[in-house]
């Protein structure tokens, strides 16, 4: 996925700093021109010498905040703020500067990044002081406690990183408030409760919420959602999959919803997601046929149904997806492949087919597993999806497969990997 570049990039010189973090990946350039160059900030113009000893009163501010940092921070094994000393605040490991916005001669701090730094602590209510901030990340460390609401001070934030720590709570809803925020990650923390759905109504280009601990449903609206990446994998959702998936059609290029309790069937409005590449909702309660739809996903290049309990036919619609590389259908009920999906080795597609009810397949379920759903066909229109859990009726629930644990190919689905942004 690409990000539109700014029609101009009016800070060379936060750039030119940032192009010196290795551990910096070109999102957060990206993120850092598009934060800066949309920004309308205001403020007194004034004068200051580069070389003046004495920080300017936006780094006076800052520092505070990081010294109020410091103080709740616990832990940090490898002494990253150990030289969080003195105004100097630019000197400051992980903490960057560049000059601000509108005012080049004014130096303000711009980014923080203490990720996989093993640091214990929290944060606190002074981060809101940090107005200048165009991204935090803070991946991989043991940060805990709640998100504070100050940092609704934030109005340049574009990227938020706080994946795998320790962080608690209800859905952070005071992030709903920045208005510049395109890249949102929270994956790897404990955070419970539902999902609002305003989240989904926000101007993010990616949405990582997958392993917390997130109950309720999907929230039945999902309108007006720009994301390119959408990842709830390894949660508590249950619930089905809403209809309203379809107004993602227009960004949306990866799904990745596996073991999140999902029931019911596939709507067909999967199948408007036409700019989908990865699609994966494996290790749930799926039932019903795969919709046939789901022939119209052109580029389509990874499918995993895998491990839920569909059945009815494998359409040949999808097996000849111009595309795909990988369709894993594998523990689940299908009873009959059609056409070419009988050999998909001769179109060079990667494929798990076992744990099904595939006449002269090897590895497939008992006669009997098989009977008892063939006898059950599952009709979608007659199940209701309710809110709040896997409540279906129905004679498939009874046929659920044995859980079994699914080596994880995507990186977005570990703890420390940097996920794809662009
Ligand atoms: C951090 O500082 C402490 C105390 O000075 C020292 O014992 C330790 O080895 C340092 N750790 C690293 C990773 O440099
Ligand atoms: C900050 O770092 C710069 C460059 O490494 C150095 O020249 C300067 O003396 C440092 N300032 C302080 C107060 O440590
Ligand atoms: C928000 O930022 C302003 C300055 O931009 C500052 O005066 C104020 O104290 C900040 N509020 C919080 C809660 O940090
Ligand atoms: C599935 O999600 C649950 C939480 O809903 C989690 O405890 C479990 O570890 C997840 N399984 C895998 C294979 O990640
Ligand atoms: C195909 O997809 C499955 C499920 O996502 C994955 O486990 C497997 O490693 C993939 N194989 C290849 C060759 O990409
Ligand atoms: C699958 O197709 C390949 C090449 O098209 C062929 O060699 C092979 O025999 C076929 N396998 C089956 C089981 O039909």
């Amino acid at each position: 996925m690409a990000l539109p570049l700014p029609s101009c990039i009016t800070v060379y010189a936060l750039i030119l700093q940032l192009l010196h973090l290795s551990s910096i990946s070109n999102n957060v350039l990206t993120a850092a021109k598009h934060s800066y160059s949309a920004s309308h900030h205001h403020h007194r113009s004034r004068h200051s010498h580069s070389h003046s000893p004495v920080p300017n009163p936006r780094l006076q501010q800052a520092y505070i905040a990081l010294q109020a940092w410091k103080h709740v921070i616990y832990s940090d094994p490898q002494n990253l703020t150990t030289n969080w000393v003195g105004p100097s605040v630019c000197n400051y490991t992980g903490v960057y500067c560049a000059p601000a916005p509108h005012d080049p001669k004014t130096r303000v701090v711009a980014g923080i990044d203490l990720n996989h730094g093993d640091i214990a602590g929290f944060l606190p209510n002074e981060l809101g002081l940090l107005t200048d901030l165009a991204l935090i990340h803070l991946n991989s460390n043991r940060f805990c406690g709640i998100v504070p609401e100050t940092i609704s001070n934030l109005t340049l934030l574009y990227e938020l990183d706080l994946s795998n720590n320790r962080f608690v709570g209800p859905f952070p809803t005071v992030i709903l408030s920045l208005p510049t925020l395109h890249f949102l990650d929270l994956r790897f923390n404990e955070f419970e409760g539902p999902l609002p759905s305003e989240l989904f109504k926000k101007n993010l280009d990616a949405i990582f919420v997958n392993n917390n601990r997130f109950t309720n449903v999907l929230p039945a609206t999902l309108g007006g959602s720009s994301a390119s990446v959408l990842v709830i994998a390894n949660n508590n959702f249950g619930g089905c999959l809403p209809p309203s998936i379809a107004s993602f059609a227009h960004t949306l290029e990866e799904l990745l919803i596996t073991n999140t309790s999902l029931s019911g069937c596939l709507p067909p409005e999967v199948g408007f997601l036409y700019k989908l590449r990865v699609l994966d909702v494996s290790d749930n309660k799926i039932i019903g046929p795969i919709p046939y739809s789901l022939a119209g996903l052109a580029h389509l290049e990874q499918l995993n149904i895998g491990h839920n309990m569909m059945s009815g036919l494998v359409p040949e619609g999808v097996c000849v997806l111009p595309s795909l590389k990988n369709f894993t259908f594998s523990y689940n009920f299908f009873c009959e492949e059609e056409g070419i999906c009988m050999n998909l080795t001769s179109k060079g597609i990667v494929y798990d087919d076992r744990g099904n009810c595939l006449p002269e397949k090897p590895r497939q379920r008992s006669e009997k597993e098989c009977r008892g759903v063939n006898e059950h066909p599952v009709d979608c229109f007659e199940y209701i999806c309710h809110g709040g859990g896997s409540s279906f009726g129905g004679q498939a629930a009874a046929f659920a497969p044995a859980a079994m644990v699914v080596p994880s190919s995507s990186p977005l689905l570990s703890p420390s990997a940097a996920p794809s942004y662009t």
